[in-house]
């Protein structure tokens, strides 16, 4: 006789089974528990049912009752313990407000590599640097919203699969590949190596407009280069770039935000 999984009640915070989910304030979740033991956090129903559906295995998941009902289907197949817990001991167990009253810990995969990324794409965005987690889920959300192939990232951008870049990134981190260029910037030269025009983004007067390239671009793979906030890209990413590209700023603004940026970048691309 074979039984229907149920969620397994804990009130204690200090319950081991709960460990995956312990201290989960964003600097010790970013330090302790990601890459490291190859585990990431999927927080609400929507961005746990779309890592489910992309593949991403679940180890665990943690529920306030008010969401046991409508996760009932996802505790009944997917085969992971579940723990019921009230709001307050949740965030006694994560250090934070657990807004969406759900919480999966989630195993990562092997990402594909950026030989294989480039094998495949017409169009990708190439990020140096960009650490802030946010702007990484905002980019990935545009990327994949303007039909980008994938995003390559520079050894020191921030982890797409971080708590705050899958929420912002709506669940697009798990839809649209992604790699990292191991070696840089000399990895860039492989992304040329590969056929792409690669355009460097920057509000330096002297780059091109980017709507005029675009429109030469046509028919080339291009891969779009971006920076961080503050300084922008360094002088060797630059330097490793085809064109310099601008998006023409009005109104003495000096630059956008990098997933503005991008987003402007990524729709003159693929509609020129
Ligand atoms: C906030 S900006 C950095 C500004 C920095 N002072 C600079 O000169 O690049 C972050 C990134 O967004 C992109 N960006 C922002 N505004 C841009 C513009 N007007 N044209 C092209 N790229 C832009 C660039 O890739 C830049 O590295």
């Amino acid at each position: 006789m074979t039984t229907t999984p149920v969620p397994v009640p804990v009130s204690d915070a200090a319950d081991p089974r709960l460990a995956d989910y312990t201290a989960l304030t964003d600097v010790a979740l970013r330090r302790r528990k990601e890459p490291a033991e190859g585990l990431f956090m999927a927080e609400g129903e929507k961005v746990i049912r779309r890592a489910l559906r992309a593949g991403y295995p679940m180890r665990s998941m943690l529920l306030t009752p008010r969401w046991a009902d409508a996760m009932r289907d996802v505790v009944e197949t997917s085969g992971a313990p579940v723990y019921l817990v009230e709001p307050e001991t949740a965030e006694r167990v994560t250090g934070y407000h657990v807004h969406r009253g759900a919480l999966a810990a989630m195993g990562r995969r092997p990402l594909p590599t950026a030989a294989e990324l480039l094998a495949g794409a017409r169009r990708l965005a190439v990020l140096e640097a960009v650490n802030d987690h946010t702007n990484v889920g905002a980019v990935f959300r545009g990327a994949a919203a303007l039909g980008l192939d994938g995003v390559l990232l520079s050894p020191d951008c921030a982890d797409p699969l971080y708590r705050r870049s899958v929420k912002v990134s709506m669940g697009a981190v798990f839809s649209l590949p992604y790699a990292r260029l191991d070696r840089w910037p000399h990895g860039l030269g492989d992304v040329t190596a590969a056929g792409f025009r690669l355009l460097a983004l920057t509000p330096d007067a002297r780059a091109r407009d980017i709507a005029e390239v675009a429109a030469e671009c046509r028919t080339e793979r291009v891969a779009l280069l971006l920076g961080a906030e503050g300084d922008g890209l360094t002088p060797r990413a630059l330097a490793a770039a085809d064109t310099l590209v601008r998006i023409p700023m009005s109104h003495g603004v000096d630059s956008l935000n990098v997933a503005a940026a991008a987003a402007v970048a990524f729709y003159a691309v693929t509609a020129a």
